[in-house]
């Protein structure tokens, strides 16, 4: 059972973002936005033996070793069952979009052996939020090694990328966690569609129903072998049409990011094993319909059969000629053609008016979307058209 959320926050309490509960009618920022030079031009103090990285992620040396802290440390499920691992490619896809900058890619170091012990990413990004435009940096793969959990370590990298963040003018983040701190804006939960019910069944990802037999659940979960429809990679050529097609799209939500062309193209072009996108296009080769999903596998701890779940997670889904129920039963025949195991949407946009028809079953996790020194009124999931990696 989910614990209550606690009312004392040593440290969420001390930073601009409203209190658990606190019902805002706004839309504005916490604190006012100050000069670069009013910015603490001082790294933040680390404990005696550590000291503050910029992790070169275009250096494979130290590209594996992020790989490495975050495949060994990050999220895990709720029964430390299973844990994200975010290949090296993908961290570099995630992490060095257009604006990207070194300094973002912050890290903490062990003074002995020098290890890579932490880690806090941002990117830049601009987002709608309601009414308002807001300009601000994604923040991603907060980590702390497992040996130095509960030793304060994380407020000081949250601390520390915020003040990077300000000293290039920025003042606003946005951010997803697991845990309930203040104050979410949205609280989303995660579907799964099984696409291989042995596997997920025999790593007890899930779990066979009752008066269900394998035979009969592998055939519930069978999906056509082909696409319903003539979907096709999406392809450079179609970037400008897609582009136009999404950003109409995203208009009908309330937190949304405003993507330039180039962070389109560079989260939606196709790339092995990190990013799949499809479009339907008409015959002037205009795209009327796009749907997308990224690769995040999970290991499986200790498991004497398997080590890796395969699982694609739904991003950015479009549909103008075909029912958006179409849509994503082709985004999940394409995911199984590639050999995933699970197929993950969250209840945002339109994902939850297809989610039980397409045979998805509800996750036990909530996935809590918040905003840094901004406050505005709470969100539904289906007012939510953002997707974080
Ligand atoms: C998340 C993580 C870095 C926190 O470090 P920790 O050693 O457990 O906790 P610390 O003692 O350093 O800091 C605790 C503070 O961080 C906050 N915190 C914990 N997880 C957080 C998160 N995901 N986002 C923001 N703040 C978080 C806690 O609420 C607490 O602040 P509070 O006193 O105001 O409640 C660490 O547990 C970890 O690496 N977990 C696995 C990866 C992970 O879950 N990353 C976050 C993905 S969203």
């Amino acid at each position: 059972m989910a614990m209550p959320p606690r009312d004392s926050f040593q440290f969420w309490n001390t930073q601009p973002v409203p209190k658990l509960g606190e019902v805002v009618t706004e839309n504005t920022y916490i604190n006012p936005p100050v000069s670069v030079e009013q910015v603490q031009q001082k790294p933040c103090n680390l404990p005696d033996g550590f000291h503050w990285t910029e992790v070169d992620l275009q250096d494979p040396e130290e590209l594996k070793e992020l790989y490495t802290l975050l495949s060994l440390n990050y999220v895990e499920d709720d029964d430390n069952m299973f844990r994200f691992d975010y290949s090296a490619e993908f961290l570099l896809w995630a992490l060095m979009p257009p604006g990207w900058q070194k300094v973002w890619h912050c890290g903490v170091r062990a003074g002995g052996n020098n290890k890579l012990v932490g880690f806090i990413g941002a990117i830049p990004c601009h987002l709608q939020v309601h009414d308002k435009d807001v300009k601000c940096v994604e923040i991603n793969f907060l980590c702390v090694h497992k040996k130095l959990r509960s030793k304060r370590l994380a407020p000081v990298l949250i601390k520390e990328i915020t003040r990077r963040v300000n000293l290039k003018g920025i003042f606003q983040a946005t951010f997803t966690a697991g845990v309930v701190i203040p104050k979410p804006i949205a609280r989303c939960r995660y579907w799964h569609r099984t696409l291989n019910p042995k596997k997920l069944i025999e790593t007890e990802f899930s779990a066979l129903k009752p008066n269900m037999t394998m035979a009969r659940t592998i055939k519930l979960y069978k999906v056509p072998e082909a696409p319903l429809h003539n979907i096709i990679p999406l392809q450079e050529k179609h970037i400008k049409s897609a582009y136009k097609l999404l950003k109409t799209y995203l208009k009908n939500f309330k937190l949304y990011p405003l993507f330039t062309e180039a962070e389109f193209k560079h989260f939606m072009l196709p790339r092995d094993n990190i990013i799949y996108s499809y479009v339907l296009v008409d015959d002037k080769q205009h795209v009327t319909d796009l749907c997308s999903f990224y690769n995040l596998p999970s290991t499986v701890v200790s498991h004497p059969l398997h080590n890796q779940i395969k699982a694609a997670y739904s991003f950015y889904n479009v549909a103008t000629t075909i029912s958006f129920k179409d849509l994503m039963q082709n985004a999940l025949i394409m995911a199984k053609k590639a050999s995933f195991d699970v197929f993950n949407a969250l209840d945002i946009m339109e994902n939850e008016s297809i989610l039980e028809e397409l045979k998805f079953g509800i996750g036990d996790g909530f996935l809590q979307y918040y905003l840094y020194n901004w406050k505005c009124p709470d969100l539904s999931p289906s007012q939510v058209g953002f997707v974080l990696q």
